[in-house]
């Protein structure tokens, strides 16, 4: 089969590898019918995931369909239309049991594995362990192209974001940063009754794009950002500001423009330490979250997903085939200039 395999920093080729195949019982192997590429795959690639070593095949979101299935596997049967997941889980281990298989340690000890720990999902085909408690089956309503932002950018918006930051109904909330992630959390913050939903951005097309996903406001990156999104809010700040960049001025900024009692939820993966102003901050009553995706949201998500409430689809703005994966991460890494936001990928 092909697959995409890191060689490297900036090192990566469409080539052929052996076929995926079942190595354990618990394991299913399933044909990749649609991938796509996310902004850690682009951190891997410029040798920031010391993890991911040369060989690896990289990606961590797919649909498809299984082809084999392990002598354990009870669940799935081969055929079957599944979703596979960025987090990978046991089921069984004391943090899939609470409910946070983000940090399973059996198959791991982070549920993070595709494209990193174990070969990806930017192939033909891949091995999955731990099907039956890992995998999703896609309900005959949601298509291919909905079901792939579910692996990742939508349960990562809604939990990390959405969830952690305790959106109740007639909230303000604040989104900085509308990429792929931000926007998720914009999608969903209506779900749970915000009134105002204000994106933040530096970039005009990712702003006009969240108006489209359901920001009521949108405030353009200044000298004056804070006090625009304070002066949307009848000067009191947003009760939840989401933080959806991963830079320590996105998440002061964040920080800013929360008011007293209300939740700032960090989404973004930071690369170097953040000085907060704890001087002002402790007096403010506020919370800060944050965390990797556990992914544990997916079903809800589909079924919103296949009742029309989430438009998925809307996420995906450009299409490639694995012939074309060179050019797919290409656009995607110069996202702001190709006016995109997640590629779609499928075999042809
Ligand atoms: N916690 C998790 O489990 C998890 C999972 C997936 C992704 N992430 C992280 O979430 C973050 C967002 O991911 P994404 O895929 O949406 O990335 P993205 O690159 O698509 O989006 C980032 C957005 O931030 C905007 N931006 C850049 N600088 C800004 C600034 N100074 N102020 C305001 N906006 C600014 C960009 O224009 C862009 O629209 C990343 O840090 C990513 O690594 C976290
Ligand atoms: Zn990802
Ligand atoms: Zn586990």
């Amino acid at each position: 089969m092909k697959a995409l395999v890191y060689h490297g920093p900036g090192q990566k080729a469409w080539e052929d590898v052996p076929d995926a195949a079942i190595t354990e019982p618990t394991d299913v192997v399933v044909r990749v019918d649609t991938t796509t590429i996310c902004g850690t795959d682009l951190h891997i690639l410029q040798g920031d995931v010391a993890a991911v070593t040369d060989g690896r095949i990289l990606g961590h979101e797919a649909v498809g369909t299984i082809t084999e299935v392990g002598e354990a596997v009870n669940g799935f049967a081969v055929g079957d239309r599944v979703l596979v997941p960025a987090i990978t889980k046991c089921g069984r281990c004391g943090y899939c049991q609470r409910g946070m298989p983000s940090h399973c340690q059996t198959v791991g000890g982070i549920g993070w594995i595709f494209g990193h720990l174990i070969d990806g999902t930017q192939a033909e085909s891949v091995r999955v362990p731990y099907a039956d408690t890992s995998l999703y089956a896609v309900p005959a309503g949601v298509t291919n192209e909905q079901a792939i932002f579910l692996a990742d950018s939508l349960p990562t918006g809604y939990e990390v974001g959405v969830l952690a930051g305790k959106v109740r109904p007639g909230d303000t909330v604040a989104v900085v940063g509308t990429g792929a992630v931000g926007l998720s959390a914009i999608l969903t913050t209506g779900l749970w009754g915000a009134s105002k939903v204000i994106g933040v951005d530096t970039n005009k097309f990712r702003l006009e794009k969240a108006l489209e996903f359901g920001a009521t406001d949108v405030v353009e990156v200044g000298p004056g950002t804070v006090a625009d999104v304070i002066a949307l809010t009848d000067g009191l700040g947003v009760d939840v500001a989401i933080e959806a960049v991963g830079y320590p001025e996105t998440l002061l900024t964040a920080a800013s423009l929360v008011r007293p009692g209300g939740s700032i939820a960090n989404i973004g993966v930071h690369g170097t330490p953040v000085e907060l102003p704890m001087q002002d901050m402790w007096i403010q009553n506020v919370t800060l979250t944050m965390g990797l995706v556990d992914t544990v949201s997916i079903p809800t998500l589909l079924t919103m997903v296949a009742s029309g409430r989430i438009p998925a689809e809307k996420m995906g703005t450009h299409t490639f085939t694995f012939g074309q994966i060179d050019q797919a991460y290409d656009v995607f890494k110069n996202a702001a200039a190709n006016s995109a936001l997640k590629v779609v990928i499928t075999p042809a």
